[in-house]
């Protein structure tokens, strides 16, 4: 009869956790002990025992063995090993399933934090380009077509807000998995006179499970974490295309630290933005744990189904997919040059005033719609004698609207972003206090939510 029980086997991944398996294990006999369930003796002798295994699986000495399935299996069967018959005290009033349950809790708000510092740490670059960058205009774009000139710090800053969302969405996810599911047992709750308010101090939680069911049960918490990931590389996804289009020869933009670029092996004259690649191919992964964890969650009954031994690597990958994916992008914005005189001539090329002059037209009475049609003719009129709408001479103007006076010349990229002075618009005073309020936040928020 071949052997199966290697299908069952998580230690390969679940060993990560234990750092966390350690800390729970070591509240519970605290709480143990002060509620005389055991003595204080036996929690000192497991305590001690928990901090010897941790100290060997950090310098890799730990004997992990698979034929124990899991992590839990291996730290208390070692824990047999160093102090005997008490280590088997340890699992009074506990399951694997709850704490599995705090595992993963404590793991998930462990990668909330360090996702958060990340975040911090690129919003902290986009506002520094921002600023070093201030009254650079550049041409804005949409359906990738040169529309109407914006500041380079604007661009800077939408990105910013983006992030913003990111931190509130794990702020959020954070808050709602701020809950201790120790103490839920199998299932039921425990026949044992516990103290799960102790365990929640203890462990740092915010307050403890209202339901043993729901508490053994829910990775809610993972597929937010997850979901809050995809939107989170999406953005990042999203600033590397332009990244990439940006630093091509044919837009020019910008210029990515050689740090963030590779050679190709047979073309020399190439600075492949391979980091940014990366980042965007990577999204597709970080999407893809997120539908898986909702598959495995989709169709289980309560309580506890061996089906929840499949959140982890997803999420594993998850984390160590983003937290580096931003870091990179804080180095990659650090070193980035623009090309001003490059982005500022394209600015002010004078098509992209054309939404400009229609509004001119406003100003002298036109109807907007009527002012778009006579702009709509104008543009096609340069495009068929391929002149700039910057070249036309007043008469020509005026043949195609009596409106049009001396004063359409004052219309310049310049006075474009000005005009747009409304919250939110790209007017440099507006952006300037876009700009303050985003360092303001970022020095009331330093590294976390
Ligand atoms: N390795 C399991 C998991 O990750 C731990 C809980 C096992 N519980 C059980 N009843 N077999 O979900």
């Amino acid at each position: 009869m071949p052997n199966y029980d290697g299908y069952t086997v998580s230690i390969h991944y679940d060993r990560r956790l234990f750092r966390h398996d350690i800390a729970g294990s070591i509240a519970h006999a605290r709480m143990l002990a002060k509620t005389k369930i055991i003595s204080d003796e036996d929690a000192q002798k497991m305590i001690q025992g928990l901090e010897k295994i941790r100290v060997e699986i950090e310098d890799g000495s730990f004997p992990w063995d698979a034929s124990l399935e899991d992590l839990h299996m291996n730290i208390e069967s070692r824990l047999h090993h160093h102090i005997g018959a008490t280590a088997g005290m340890l699992h009074t009033g506990r399951s694997r399933n709850d704490q599995i349950a705090l595992d993963m809790r404590l793991y998930v708000k462990e990668a909330g934090h360090q996702t958060a510092e990340g975040l911090r740490g690129v919003q902290r670059a986009l506002v520094a380009l921002a600023e070093k960058y201030q009254d650079v205009l550049m041409p804005g774009y949409t359906h990738l077509q040169r529309a109407q000139p914006v500041l380079f710090a604007h661009h800077m800053l939408a990105y910013f807000q983006m992030l913003q969302r990111d931190v509130s969405r794990f702020r959020d996810c954070h808050h709602r998995l701020d809950v201790l599911p120790l103490g839920s047992g199998a299932l039921a709750g425990v026949p044992y006179p516990t103290d799960r308010e102790f365990l929640a101090k203890e462990l740092g939680f915010a307050s403890v499970s209202a339901n043993s069911m729901d508490a053994v049960s829910d990775r809610d918490f993972v597929a937010e974490f997850l979901a809050a990931a995809a939107l989170c590389m999406m953005h990042f996804s999203r600033l590397a295309e332009e990244l990439v289009l940006w630093s091509s020869r044919e837009f020019g933009f910008i210029r990515l630290d050689d740090a963030f670029t590779t050679g190709s092996s047979i073309m020399p004259q190439k600075r492949n933005p391979d980091f940014a690649e990366l980042a965007r191919g990577r999204t597709g992964r970080v999407y893809g744990n997120l539908m898986a964890m909702l598959t495995v969650l989709k169709g289980l009954p309560l309580t506890y189904n061996r089906d929840l031994q499949e959140d982890k690597e997803g999420i594993f990958d998850t984390v160590d997919t983003l937290l580096p994916t931003l870091e990179v992008f804080q180095g990659m914005l650090g070193g980035l040059t623009l090309d001003v005189d490059r982005v500022t001539s394209l600015a002010s090329e004078s098509y992209m005033l054309a939404t400009d002059l229609a509004d001119y037209l406003v100003g002298k009475g036109v109807p907007f719609r009527q002012a778009h049609g006579i702009m709509r003719e104008l543009c096609e009129h340069c495009e068929s004698s391929s002149t700039a709408l910057g070249d036309l001479t007043i008469e020509e103007y005026r043949r195609f609207s009596e409106h049009f006076a001396e004063d359409v010349f004052q219309i310049t990229a310049q006075s474009s972003v000005a005009a747009r002075d409304n919250p939110g618009g790209t007017a440099p005073r507006r952006v300037a206090e876009e700009l303050k309020q985003a360092k303001e936040l970022l020095l009331e928020a330093g590294n976390g939510f």
